[in-house]
């Protein structure tokens, strides 16, 4: 059943079709879809037909993979207070506890494989152009389906950070001893994720923001679009004439934003999506 949902409209009653397209996405229905639908012809259309593309993924695309999102019912944060294991204080105040938060997480995600929703923005990627992934995500799940053109924003569970020298390097030791110490200085060593209260790695934001600037479209999955700056990206891309799709069961404050919004699981819905695009001629 595709329910039309219309968003705040400022045409002030007009709701002509030739008026609304002339006047272009601002005016334009939502177009949602439920997850037993076919993707509507227009969105493949769009797709087929976008050279420069930027896909922002959240926790939603890992549930498939059995990784747990941090909002909602069944959510990281209802479990687990993020003040006491996700920002620099908590650190400060008690490594061993992150740690072993950050333990647990290893643990659980190692055992994790990408699902066919992982697996279809690899088969994007190979389609279009211009192309760039960004993802909140920590669990390293894009790279190992095997998307290229990726920037993990919040940084990844498997690398590790020296607080006395600085250095970056991968680490996949589960469990790993407790606590961890840099091989080369001997300074303590931390998750290299972006904690609450910490800023993005600017030449990271620099590219995103680049390829954000020029997009057509941005495609939006599985992200709540609460915590920023990634919360932001879309509507930035949109200021500059891209048009927004959303993948999600459920709305979020980007979905009026949205030329289509998708309501159903990404490791359903992006395969099918996909399948349509590889239909068309290739360009
Ligand atoms: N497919 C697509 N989306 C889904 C699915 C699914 N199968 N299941 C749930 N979702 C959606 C939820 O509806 C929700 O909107 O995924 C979203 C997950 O939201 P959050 O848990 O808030 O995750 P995210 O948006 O990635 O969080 C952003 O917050 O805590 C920080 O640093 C952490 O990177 C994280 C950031």
């Amino acid at each position: 059943m595709g329910r039309p949902c219309r968003p705040k409209r400022g045409g002030g009653g007009y709701s002509g079709t030739g008026l609304r397209r002339l006047l272009g996405v601002e005016f334009m229905d939502i177009e949602r879809v439920g997850a037993g639908l076919e993707p509507p012809a227009a969105l493949v259309q769009l797709l087929a037909e976008t050279e420069r593309l930027v896909v922002l993924t959240g926790a939603g695309i890992s549930v498939e993979s059995g990784v747990p999102t941090f909002r909602g019912p069944e959510g990281l944060w209802r479990s687990f207070r993020p003040e006491e294991l996700a920002t620099p204080q908590a650190f400060q105040r008690n490594p061993r506890l992150v740690w072993e938060w950050y333990d647990w997480r290893r643990a659980k995600i190692a055992q994790a494989r990408p699902n066919p929703g992982h697996l279809a923005l690899v088969r994007l990627e190979e389609r279009v152009p211009d192309f760039l992934l960004l993802t909140q995500n920590v669990d390293g799940l894009h790279r190992l389906a095997g998307s290229r053109r990726l920037l993990e924003i919040h940084g990844s569970l498997w690398e590790v950070r020296c607080l006395s020298c600085g250095a970056v390097r991968e680490d996949r030791r589960v469990p790993i001893p407790m606590l961890p110490h840099c091989g080369g200085c001997g300074g303590l060593l931390r998750p290299h994720v972006v904690w609450f209260g910490e800023a993005l790695n600017p030449e990271i934001l620099r590219r995103a923001e680049e390829a954000l600037i020029r997009a057509q479209t941005v495609l939006v999955v599985g992200t709540s679009a609460v915590v920023q700056p990634a919360a932001s990206f879309a509507l930035w891309a949109r200021e500059a004439g891209a048009a927004i799709v959303e993948i999600n069961p459920d709305p979020t404050p980007l979905t009026r934003y949205c030329r289509f919004a998708l309501a159903g699981a990404a490791g359903e819905v992006l395969p099918r999506l996909l399948s349509r695009l590889e239909e068309q001629p290739s360009r």
